[in-house]
């Protein structure tokens, strides 16, 4: 299955998708994203039904692409799973990308709608889970990608052969890409094309804090994010930050206390899940403080040195791959 199949299922130019980005999406980027010929994605996070209609308004208004626009549904996360499909459906919006949940309840309504739904999976059996259930397509997501994982995620160079290898549509790697090597390694990997996360918040069209943006330049190393959660079930990769080291030592001191039973195990539970809260989230992130708030980051910080425009990322990256696997570009 190639890119050129994604990319007419998807009624785009690159074989890239923007990563869903919760609460904080943001309509420029994701015009940003159409214009430059990939899929542009607004995460619905929690957000009330009319914020959503808001910014795909937004979008609409920046380019006249948006039809490359979708839509990404946290299934567990967000209040209104079903309003926020129908709503998809009068906007006509053309993609659904389903994640954190089971897409399967879903599936048939969009295809019923003629809306494109794409489940991220992270495991042979979701995958084949999700391709039974009638999913148009599957993204990837490997261990190494910012924000919430699944708790069974293996690294993407383990799991993206092993999907491809088992599965008929098309596939979409996430999790650690940011460069031109990294598409041509998920293509020869047999992927359609890729997911950027972490890449994507450090644009020019992002609209979240230059603290979050600069921070994501200057990490380094793999080695500047961590994984925080395991211990809830939950686990979130995020920028090393002074917060996301505060998160994990209570969580590894509430292991190795004696495991509490009960009421106090779930007040700790609650705890936690308000310190990554979408509220948390946008204050890192949007606010800034990288102190008090949460940033996520993927493990390919170290890749990324500048702040750039998205289409000079994309011409970057599409000429890095072609550059190292020019004869999976020929026509
Ligand atoms: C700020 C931010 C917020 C994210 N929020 C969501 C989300 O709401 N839903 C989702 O499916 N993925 C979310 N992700 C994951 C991305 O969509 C994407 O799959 C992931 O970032 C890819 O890995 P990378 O960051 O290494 O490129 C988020 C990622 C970032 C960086």
């Amino acid at each position: 299955m190639g890119m050129d199949n994604l990319q007419s299922l998807l009624g785009i130019e690159l074989p890239i998708l923007q990563g869903a980005m919760g609460n904080l999406s943001s309509s420029r980027l994701a015009a940003a994203v159409c214009e430059a010929g990939g899929l542009g994605v607004i995460g619905v996070g929690t957000m009330p039904l009319e914020e959503i209609r808001r910014r795909i308004a937004q979008v609409r208004a920046l380019t006249k692409h948006s039809n490359r626009l979708g839509l990404n549904l946290p299934i567990q996360v967000h209040p209104d799973p079903a309003g926020v499909l129908r709503l998809a459906q009068q906007e006509g919006i053309q993609t659904i990308t389903l994640s954190a949940g089971n897409p399967q309840p879903y599936i048939a309504q969009l295809q019923a709608w003629g809306i494109k739904a794409l489940v991220m999976v992270s495991t042979l059996a979701q995958a084949q889970k999700a391709e039974a259930a009638g999913a148009n397509g599957l993204i990837v997501s490997g261990i190494e990608a910012a924000g919430m994982l699944s708790p069974q995620a293996s690294p993407l160079l383990s799991i993206l052969p092993l999907v491809t290898s088992q599965v008929s549509i098309p596939v979409i790697a996430a999790g650690g890409i940011s460069d031109g090597r990294g598409l041509a390694a998920a293509l020869i990997l047999g992927a359609s094309g890729v997911q950027l996360g972490t890449r994507l918040v450090a644009t020019e069209e992002m609209e979240a804090h230059s603290n979050y943006k600069e921070a994501l330049c200057k990490a380094s190393d793999p080695e500047e994010t961590l994984v925080v959660g395991i211990k809830w079930g939950s686990p979130r990769r995020l920028l090393k930050t002074v917060y996301a080291q505060r998160l994990l030592e209570q969580e590894q001191q509430q292991r190795d206390e004696q495991q509490q039973q009960g009421e106090q195990q779930l007040l700790h539970r609650e705890k936690w899940l308000e310190w990554v809260s979408e509220e948390q989230h946008l204050r890192g992130a949007l606010h800034g403080d990288l102190a008090e708030g949460m940033t996520l980051a993927g493990t390919s910080v170290g890749l990324i040195k500048e702040i750039q425009p998205v289409q000079v990322i994309f011409r970057n990256m599409l000429a890095g791959a072609q550059q190292v696997i020019p004869h999976l570009f020929q026509k």
